[in-house]
C-alpha cells in the first residue's frame, strides 16, 4: 500500500526522516528537524520567485497550465465569459457561489450605491501633473482612500470587510475614469446609477455634453467580458502582493494600493501595451517573417510580446475568448489595422518549431490591447483597466488569507551570504 510520505536521508548525518505529503506538497517547516548539530537552525528550502512553493491553500481559482484550463470557483472561464456578467463573477469569486436573484440584486444595488467618491478625492486627483501616468494616479488614490475610511481598519469584523468590498469594487471604475479625464484635461463625469457596471464606466470616461450617456451595447458587453477575464488569476505577482501586504493586518485600501503597484510593472499588467508597440514596429504583414526570424536569432533578447506564460504551456484560454471578442468590437469600431499583423504573427509562430518546442502560445495580452485601442483608450490606461477587473480577485485573495488560521505575517527567510562579524574601522583608518 503506497504511503503519502517522503523518506529523506540526510547524507550529512546519515539520518532518515519521513515527511508527510498533503495535497501534493510537503511542509517546508518539516525540513527544520534536519540538523547536523542540535543547535543548528535546521534545513530550509531555497526558492527565489516562488517557482515551486505553494504559499497558501486557496479555493478561488484553478489553473491547469498544460491543458489551458482556467476556472473561478470551479466554473470554466469560457462559460462565465459567455453567460455571466462581471458583477456576478465578482460575487462568485468573493463568496464562492453564484448568487441567487435577490442576492445579485442586492449586490448590484450596493456596488452601484458606492460608486461616488468624496469630493476631496477629486481635489486630490487635481493635484497630479497634467501628464501623470493614470496608473500612478490610481495607485496613490487607492492608498488615499484608506484615509477617508478609517473604519476599514477593523479587518476582522465581517461587516467592515463587507463595506470595504462594496466601496472598493464600486469606486475603482470611478477613480480609473477620473484618472483618464484628468489626463485628457476633461471635467470629471459622475457615475450614472441607471447604467451597468461597464456601461457606467464608459459613461464616466466618454460622456461629453449630452444629458444622458448611452453606451454602445456591443462595447459595453466587450468591456464587461474583459473585466471577467481579468477578475482573478490565482497567486500571480499582484495577488501575492495583496496577501503579503495584507498579512501585516493593514486596511484593505492600503493593501490594494500595494497590489496595484505590483500590477503596474511591465512584466505583469504592462505587457498588452508592449504588444501594441511591437505590432506598430513591425508595421505590415509582409514584415512578419523577418520579425519572427529576429526573435529566434535574438536568443531571448527580443521576445514576441503577448506570447508565452509562466503557467500556461498551451493556448491561454483567455486569449481564445478575447480573439473572438475582438471581432465583435471591430464590427462596431472598424477593424484595428494592426489586427492583420497580429493574426499573421500568430499563424506563423504557431507553425514554427522554435515556438512549438518551447510551448509558446498567445497569452491574454496578445489581443486585449487591440480591443482597448479600438475602444479609444490610450495605452497608459491599459494597466488601469486590468486593475478594475482584478479588484474582485485581490479582495477575495486577501479575505481568504485573513480567515486562514495557518496564515501569519508573510516573512520569508534568507540565505545569508555576507560577512561574518567584523570590527568597525574608524574613518581615519579606512
Ligand atoms: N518570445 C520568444 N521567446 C520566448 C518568449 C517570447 N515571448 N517567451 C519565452 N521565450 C523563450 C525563452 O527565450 C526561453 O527560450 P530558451 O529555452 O531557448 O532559453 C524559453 O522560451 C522559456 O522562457 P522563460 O523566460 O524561461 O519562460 P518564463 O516562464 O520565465 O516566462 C514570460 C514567461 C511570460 C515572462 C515570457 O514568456 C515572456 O517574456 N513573454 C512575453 C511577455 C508577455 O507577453 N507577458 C505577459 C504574460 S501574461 C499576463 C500576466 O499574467 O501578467
Amino acid at each position: 500500500m503506497p504511503k503519502d510520505s517522503l523518506t529523506v536521508t540526510d547524507n550529512r548525518t546519515g539520518k532518515q526522516y519521513e515527511l508527510q505529503i498533503e495535497n501534493g506538497a510537503i511542509r517546508a517547516n518539516d525540513l527544520r528537524q534536519m540538523k547536523v548539530k542540535a543547535d543548528d537552525f535546521g534545513l530550509m528550502s531555497y526558492d527565489p520567485a516562488f517557482m515551486n512553493t505553494a504559499s497558501c491553500k486557496s479555493k478561488v481559482t484553478f489553473i491547469d497550465g498544460d491543458k489551458g484550463i482556467l476556472r473561478y470557483r470551479g466554473y470554466p472561464i469560457e462559460q462565465l465569459a459567455e453567460q455571466s456578467s462581471y458583477l456576478e463573477v465578482a460575487y462568485l469569486i468573493l463568496y464562492g457561489e453564484l448568487p441567487k436573484k435577490e442576492d445579485l440584486d442586492n449586490w448590484k444595488y450596493q456596488i452601484t450605491h458606492h460608486t461616488i467618491v468624496h469630493e476631496n478625492i477629486k481635489k486630490f486627483m487635481d493635484g497630479f501633473h497634467y501628464d501623470a501616468h493614470p496608473m500612478g494616479m490610481f495607485i496613490s488614490t487607492m492608498a488615499a482612500l484608506s484615509t477617508f475610511y478609517p473604519d476599514a481598519k477593523a479587518i476582522f469584523d465581517k461587516e467592515s470587510r463587507q463595506l470595504s468590498t462594496y466601496r472598493l469594487i464600486g469606486k475603482v471604475p470611478t477613480i480609473a475614469a477620473f484618472a483618464y479625464r484628468h489626463a485628457m484635461g476633461l471635467p470629471y463625469a459622475y457615475p450614472d446609477n441607471d447604467l451597468s457596471y461597464a456601461g457606467n464606466f464608459l459613461n464616466m470616461l466618454f460622456k461629453m455634453t449630452e444629458p444622458k450617456y448611452k453606451p454602445n451595447p456591443a462595447l459595453e458587453k466587450a468591456l464587461d467580458v474583459l473585466f471577467i477575464l481579468h477578475a482573478d488569476h490565482e497567486q500571480n505577482c499582484s495577488a501575492n502582493a495583496m496577501r503579503s501586504v495584507g498579512s501585516s493586518q493593514v486596511d484593505p485600501f492600503s493593501a490594494l494600493a500595494g497590489a496595484s503597484a505590483a500590477l503596474y510593472g511591465p512584466l505583469h499588467g504592462g505587457a498588452n501595451e508592449a504588444v501594441l508597440r511591437m505590432l506598430k514596429e513591425i508595421g505590415s504583414k509582409d514584415k512578419v517573417p523577418a520579425f519572427i526570424k529576429e526573435v529566434k536569432e535574438g536568443k531571448g533578447e527580443k521576445r514576441l510580446m503577448g506570447f508565452g506564460h509562466r503557467v500556461y504551456k498551451n493556448y491561454d484560454p483567455r486569449a481564445k475568448i478575447i480573439k473572438k471578442l475582438a471581432d465583435d468590437v471591430f464590427e462596431v469600431t472598424g477593424k484595428n489595422p494592426l489586427l492583420d499583423i497580429a493574426l499573421e504573427l500568430e499563424r506563423i509562430a504557431l507553425e514554427d518549431e522554435y515556438f512549438v518546442s518551447r510551448k509558446l502560445y498567445p497569452n491574454v495580452d496578445f489581443y486585449s490591447g487591440l480591443i482597448y485601442q479600438a475602444l479609444k483608450f490610450p495605452v497608459d490606461m491599459f494597466p488601469v483597466l486590468f486593475a478594475i477587473g482584478r479588484t474582485a480577485g485581490w479582495i477575495a485573495q486577501w479575505e481568504e488569507m485573513l480567515l486562514d488560521s495557518e496564515q501569519k505575517i508573510a516573512r520569508p527567510r534568507q540565505l545569508y551570504l555576507g560577512y561574518n562579524q567584523r570590527e568597525y574601522v574608524p574613518l581615519v583608518r579606512r
